[in-house]
């Protein structure tokens, strides 16, 4: 173990639900201090209740509310050592009809809400000379399918983000960890913005996978102190992180109309 998660506090934003609050639990089973953190304070007071964990309320879209929480988590629990930006929205619409307000809605949560939440941790991170960053992607930010470019193009943008940062923070003890979850059973879809049919659940898609499984996996890579993460099955990994470079075209056309 090369960061082990004993003792460590740990924020995690978006832990009302799904990834987040399944990668909280995993963490407090590894003996970390574990502050959940979302709009709805009521939903996070009730699990970090049941598992041992701190309760916050964060909007990340809001810079006011993410500078009050993360001074909120500081004296309550004297530093972070870890943040997981894992609060997240997805939207579908093909791109000739997409509204701007939803893009520009997508990208103020998956990539302007993580940006305010590194720049509120990181003096604290600096001084300390030790932490750790862990941004929650996805698969899709290495390649997009029919209707969901916008969603695409923000995780995108994040793991651009997030690699200019790691080489930023090179030498100064604070490590940063890219996770790119496949499809995962979790409400996301359900609670996506959408144009047109609704978005079909999780459960129905191949190689979905159950939130224990992903949130295990995305525990260990932090204790590992890896520095990316592909969590998806085997023909997802293949296909998203390979083909999509070695054969763009015959990838396009093996999942055309697939979503
Ligand atoms: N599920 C998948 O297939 C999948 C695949 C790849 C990547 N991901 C990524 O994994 C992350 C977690 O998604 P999930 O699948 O667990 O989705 P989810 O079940 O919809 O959970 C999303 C969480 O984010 C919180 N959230 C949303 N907007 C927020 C905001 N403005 N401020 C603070 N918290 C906010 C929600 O809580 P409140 O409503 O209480 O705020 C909820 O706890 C996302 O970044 C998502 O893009 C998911």
């Amino acid at each position: 173990v090369k960061f082990s998660l004993a003792g460590k506090v740990v924020l995690i934003s978006g832990a009302s639900g799904g990834i987040g609050l399944g990668l909280a639990e995993a963490c407090v089973a590894r003996g970390a201090r574990v502050a959940m953190a979302s709009r709805n304070l009521r939903a996070c007071q009730a699990l970090a209740k049941r598992s041992q964990a701190r309760a916050y309320a964060l909007d990340v879209r809001r810079p006011a509310s993410v500078k009050s929480a993360v001074s909120k988590v500081l004296k309550d629990l004297g530093g972070i050592d870890v943040l997981v930006n894992n609060a997240g929205v997805h939207m579908f619409s093909d791109v000739a009809s997409m509204p701007e307000a939803a893009l520009a809605g997508t990208f103020d949560t998956n990539v302007f809400g993580p940006l305010r939440m590194i720049q509120a941790v990181l003096p604290g991170m600096r001084r300390r000379g030790s932490g750790m960053i862990v941004q929650i992607g996805s698969t899709l930010a290495y390649r997009s399918l029919e209707n969901i470019g916008g969603y695409s193009a923000s995780k995108a943008a994040l793991q651009r983000l997030t690699e200019s940062l790691r080489m930023e923070l090179a030498g100064t003890g604070i490590r940063v960890l890219d996770i790119s979850p496949g499809v995962v059973k979790t409400q996301l879809r359900k609670n996506a913005w959408f144009r047109g049919k609704a978005p079909a659940p999780a459960e129905t898609l191949p190689f979905a996978r159950s939130v224990g499984a992903t949130a295990e996996e995305i525990a260990d890579a932090m204790e590992a102190g890896r520095r990316d993460l592909m969590s998806a099955a085997w023909p997802v990994r293949l296909a998203m992180k390979y083909l999509s470079v070695l054969a763009p075209g015959f990838l396009d056309r093996q999942l055309a109309g697939k979503n």
